[in-house]
């Protein structure tokens, strides 16, 4: 695991945009599953800025959606995969051909879960991971306790992440008590991630994930056995001020 330190949140979208243009390159046809949330859209608005100007080839890149909420249909402004697509897909061009919804809309949820693992395994797994960190240590939504092999799936969201996804929805009532989440296994498969951490109330729950033991109750911690992870966390994160 490789910790990057920086001064401020400007200057982690500006090396977050820097690690993942240098992982396009490399991989052109690389499939990405890409978080929402506040952390990484710094560094989305810095890749599109970028894509025209140093001529980013997006055209065959593949985008997973990492979570969803359960039961909103696509277009709901709630929608995770509306802003997926807001922030992340519009802005690099990246052709509706090659996104891989979660479905949290279906008549089955479990079998979206199951027909999006598929759809993970045909591509041969996860090349780029983009993942920003839970308040409570969780990924995508995986919530704790979620062991390190835990499969794409419906979950339960705790007290916390609803408290913490109230502000982008208004109030509590507004978020929804369900999501569909990647699972862990297909995370940790990742080759490699970028994990993105930015603020002072992250300080401790950043520390727990990258030095504390691996356990259930901090999802995040597995990363630390994990292939090839970089962990991209301003002052403010890692200080706690
Ligand atoms: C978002 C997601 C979440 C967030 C995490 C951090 O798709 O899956 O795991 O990455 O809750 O959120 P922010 O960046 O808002 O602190």
């Amino acid at each position: 695991m490789e910790l990057i330190i920086v001064d401020d949140y400007e200057s982690l979208s500006r090396a977050a945009a820097d690690w993942l243009v240098e992982a396009i390159r490399e991989q052109p046809e690389a499939a990405i599953v890409a978080a929402t949330g506040a952390t990484p859209m710094g560094m989305y608005i810095e890749l599109a800025q970028r894509r025209f100007r140093d001529r980013i080839d997006t055209s065959q890149l593949r985008v997973f959606q990492l979570d969803a909420y359960l039961g909103l249909a696509p277009d709901d402004p709630r929608a995770l995969f509306r802003w997926t697509r807001r922030s992340f897909i519009q802005p690099l061009g990246i052709t509706q051909a090659n996104v891989v919804r979660l479905a949290g809309d279906a008549p089955d949820p479990w079998e979206a879960c199951r027909a999006y693992d598929a759809a993970a395994r045909e591509v041969g797994g996860f090349d780029i991971s983009i993942l920003g960190l839970g308040p409570n240590g969780h990924l995508g939504f995986n919530e704790p306790p979620s062991p390190p092999d835990a499969p794409t799936r419906v979950v339960d969201l705790t007290p916390e992440s609803i408290v913490s996804n109230a502000c982008y929805w208004g109030s509590e009532e507004q978020v929804p008590r369900q999501a569909l989440t990647c699972g862990m296994d297909l995370l940790l498969a990742a080759r490699r991630t970028l994990l993105l951490v930015s603020g002072a109330h992250k300080h401790q729950i950043l520390h727990r994930a990258v030095e504390g033991p691996q356990t259930p109750e901090v999802p995040a911690s597995y990363l630390q056995l994990a292939s090839t992870v970089t962990v991209l966390a301003d002052r403010a994160a890692w200080q706690g001020m």
